[in-house]
């Protein structure tokens, strides 16, 4: 196969996966299709997808939402808050992300538009364009009327067959800083939980476990509204069964010794994978990715790891000659993100010892290790920075 006329990569390292190419997560679909019922029989609930950076919430959510605006008649709205800090932005964000809503009946997005129709700007050949400026004069109207907005949607949908709305609040970040958002979201369940006919909605959102820590420090009884949804690592099957479904896609077949190298160094984190099989995808010249090619696409994915989710500061730091014996033995060992001094130098030459120390207290100062709570027990606290290490120990070989 010549390289220049590969084609399109199956690899998605930058976006939520296609549908298509979606693998795995089999018992959390399975835990939220039941909940898709119960709302799809008209009784609201509310998830929370806890999980890591990278994990696969953002790509689970589009899925779920897909499966149920196919299977149970639901309207779903993905809405990415990233940038929003206060409630208008919520609002604001929200009433953008049903616009640009992806409908494929046209009754349906022609009521959409006439529900909106003041916030649309002029119909031009590449779809709807939005009147942002009257969205944003009518911000805080929006998210004080939210609930009502969102049954209107509803009640203009009925006559289609729509039972209820898949509301997805994803990259919150930013937003669950603003103490008000929690009341906000505390306030939507409430409110509909109280009114006289709820409407069946089903609040999902997608965050990093310290954001929804966040919001219940911020009003505690948030604890209670959520379904939490622990999103982790892929197993070994899951991650098989990605790189054989998505080479097969462009007719490459993998070896099993390449197979073991690309599971290996992924480590079940969807985001490796993708970053680690593009790679590889661009390297490999035939129909079969053999252990050479793994190797190469693992080397040449390690910089890129490397430059984009390691800190400039540690990334410099671990370039350092004086670390280098003491990374390829941390690469070596198989630890979790948690490890003990004592166990790392074992084997360790007495310069390299002091080298180890040295080490330690530089890494803890630049935020990349922090103690545990047993005696000499240290922690990454960047889980890509640990397996940076662990990639670039192999191009060192
Ligand atoms: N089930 C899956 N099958 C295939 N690829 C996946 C799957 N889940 C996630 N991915 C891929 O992994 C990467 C990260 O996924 P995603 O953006 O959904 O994660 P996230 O948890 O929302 O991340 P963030 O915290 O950055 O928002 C993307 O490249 C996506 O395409
Ligand atoms: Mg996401």
């Amino acid at each position: 196969m010549d390289n220049l006329n590969k084609g399109k990569s199956p690899f998605y390292p930058g976006q939520p996966v296609p549908v298509d190419l979606f693998i795995g997560r089999l018992t959390e679909i399975t835990r939220i299709i039941r909940t898709i019922k119960q709302v799809e029989m008209g009784k609201p609930q509310a998830v929370f997808f806890s999980g890591e950076y990278g994990i696969g919430k953002s790509s689970l959510a589009s899925f779920l939402r897909y499966y149920a605006e196919r299977n149970n008649h639901i309207l779903g709205i993905h809405v990415f808050l990233g940038g929003a800090e206060t409630l208008g932005d919520v609002a604001t964000k929200t009433v953008e992300a049903v616009i640009k809503q992806q409908i494929y009946e046209e009754t349906k997005l022609e009521k959409i538009r006439n529900f909106l129709a003041k916030y649309i700007g002029q119909q031009s050949l590449f779809g709807v364009s939005i009147n942002f400026d009257a969205i944003k004069a009518d911000a805080l109207n929006l998210s004080q009327g939210y609930l009502p907005f969102l049954k209107e949607l509803l009640e203009r949908l009925k006559d289609d067959n729509v039972k209820g709305i898949m509301l997805i609040l994803d990259e919150i970040n930013g937003i669950t800083e603003n103490k008000q958002f929690s009341h906000f979201i505390k306030g939507l369940v409430d409110e509909n939980a109280v009114s006289k006919s709820p409407l069946p909605l089903l609040l999902m959102l997608c965050g990093v476990e310290e954001r929804r820590k966040q919001m219940i420090d911020n009003h505690q009884p948030i604890e209670r509204i959520f379904d939490v949804v622990e999103i982790n690592p892929m197993n070994e099957t899951e991650m098989k069964e990605f790189f054989t479904k998505t080479f097969n896609s462009v007719n490459m077949n993998v070896a099993d010794d390449a197979m073991t190298l690309l599971c290996r160094y992924s480590a079940g984190f969807p985001k490796l994978m993708h970053i680690v099989g593009d790679s590889t995808f661009w390297l490999n010249n035939d129909a079969i990715v053999d252990k050479n090619d793994a190797t190469a696409g693992i080397i040449e994915a390690a910089e890129e790891i490397g430059k984009k989710f390691v800190d400039q500061q540690i990334y410099n730091a671990l370039h350092s000659s004086d670390y280098r014996s003491i990374l390829a033995k941390l690469a070596k060992e198989k630890f979790d993100l948690s490890f003990k001094k004592g166990d790392i130098e074992k084997g360790l030459s007495e310069s390299e010892r002091k080298k180890f120390h040295n080490f330690l207290q530089r890494m803890k100062k630049l935020g990349l290790l922090k103690s545990g709570e047993e005696y000499g027990e240290y922690i990454f606290t960047n889980r890509l920075a640990r397996l940076y290490i662990q990639f670039k120990s192999l191009g060192n070989k």
